[in-house]
């Protein structure tokens, strides 16, 4: 990330077609609907009480109460206020998860932070003070040759989630794969968490009902032991910060004790707009009608001009784009590493992201791992077909090249 930023910042007269960026593009419809929502909270007489007051470490009551609503009337739970957590963005739930679930217990055993497939969101990496405590597992891969397609699946013959288990975290719809682990493969995991008492924290930044940016049908899945975690960030509120935890009672205080030390709450402005946004019905609304197509349609230009511009007979295979804002790619047997090739399409004025950051917490070697990069779905259909053509050109070169140097 740090040589992305800093080639766009020295290219500055070079049109770098860049397909790394991780930040939503602002979609009219979606900042129309966050300014109305602070006009009215701004002519609202409680605009005082939400920006001039202190509040509670849970969270805002009226957003809180908005969001028991919506959930127990979309998906029949019996959620209460007290299932539910508003934190600064959903990046410091997987930090008061992993610090206060995972590492050393007080007579030295290390409880492991199990990521059950990888890759997956390259921020689990950092978030636990422990590093060591960070595990993730091998997937299986289910390829698709003809097609050039190819999908990951969880490795249960691998997985292990145990008594040195302090949490589970996966993102679902992956952030990078766009992968969506099936409801059975999500309840098979929670089931295995549930034997020793081990929350499973589903990373829910890309799903339904909000931002819903999955592309194949999917629900959520809830349980005793999961944790329900959303982020309001890819539904067009990232600058506010705003994450969800919504799981049992006794979790969602140790979480909230956490906060209460570090933070004390969550700012309680986007809390007050997105009450307004998620009561009324309309960020849902604009979620699956605005920009789930938007990114679904973006994905389809990227396959299309895959299909069009990629050699037929090298083993390449875009990811099954089941959600989230990126496409993925794997080189089967790249006779470079991914940050080589990173290289060489910067070379032709591509910007992607090198895939081997996303694989936090993978113990020993494997090949694939540096074989994959990720294409961000944020840049226009013009960049990315452009974008896929000089990826093409560079990778006939490369398997070329390879084939005449032996
Ligand atoms: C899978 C995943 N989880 C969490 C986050 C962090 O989101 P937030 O902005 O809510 O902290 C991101 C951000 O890109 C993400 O991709």
């Amino acid at each position: 990330m740090k040589d992305i930023i800093e080639t766009l910042r020295l290219g500055k007269g070079k049109d770098f077609i860049n397909l790394s960026a991780g930040n939503p593009v602002i979609l009219p419809e979606v900042e129309q609907l966050w300014r109305d929502c602070t006009a009215e909270l701004l002519s609202s007489p409680e605009y005082g009480e939400v920006v001039c007051r202190y509040g509670s470490s849970q969270g805002y009551q009226p957003f809180i109460d908005v969001i028991v609503e919506d959930f127990n009337s979309r998906y029949g739970l019996n959620l209460t206020d007290r299932n539910v957590l508003i934190t600064p963005g959903s990046q410091s739930i997987y930090f008061y998860a992993t610090n206060a679930f995972g590492g050393y217990t007080t007579d030295g055993k290390l409880k492991k932070i199990v990521l059950p497939l990888s890759p997956d969101y390259t921020g689990y990496g950092g978030v636990s003070l422990i590093p060591e405590a960070v595990f993730s597992y091998q997937p299986k891969l289910d390829i698709d040759e003809v097609n050039h397609h190819f999908k990951y699946r969880p490795d249960f013959s691998q997985l292990i989630i145990d008594e040195t288990t302090g949490c589970v975290i996966f993102s679902r719809p992956c952030n990078p794969s766009g992968n969506v682990l099936t409801e059975e493969e999500v309840k098979k995991i929670a089931n295995l968490a549930a034997n020793f008492n081990v929350p499973v924290f589903i990373d829910s930044a890309y799903a339904p009902p909000f931002p819903a940016l999955n592309f194949t049908e999917m629900k959520p899945v809830f349980g005793d032991n999961i944790i329900h975690c959303i982020s309001l960030s890819k539904a067009g509120l990232p600058g506010e910060r705003l994450g969800i935890a919504i799981g049992n009672e006794i979790t969602i205080q140790v979480l909230e004790a956490f906060q209460t030390n570090m933070c004390i709450h969550s700012p309680r402005y986007g809390q007050a707009i997105a009450a307004r946004a998620i009561g009324s019905g309309a960020l849902s609304e604009i979620a699956a009608e605005v920009i789930r197509p938007y990114y679904q349609q973006k994905f389809t230009v990227v396959e299309t001009a895959l299909n069009q511009a990629m050699p037929k007979n090298l083993p390449w295979f875009l990811h099954r784009g089941e959600g989230a804002i990126f496409a993925w790619m794997w080189f089967k047997d790249l006779p470079i590493t991914d940050w080589e090739l990173y290289q060489q399409l910067k070379e032709v004025g591509v910007i992607v992201v090198p895939g081997s950051s996303f694989f936090p917490g993978l113990q020993g070697e494997w090949s694939h791992k540096n074989q994959c990069i990720r294409i961000s779905l944020t840049a226009t259909n013009e960049e990315i077909t452009e974008g896929m053509k000089r990826l093409a050109t560079v990778i006939e070169q490369v398997y070329n090249h390879s084939i005449v140097g032996v």
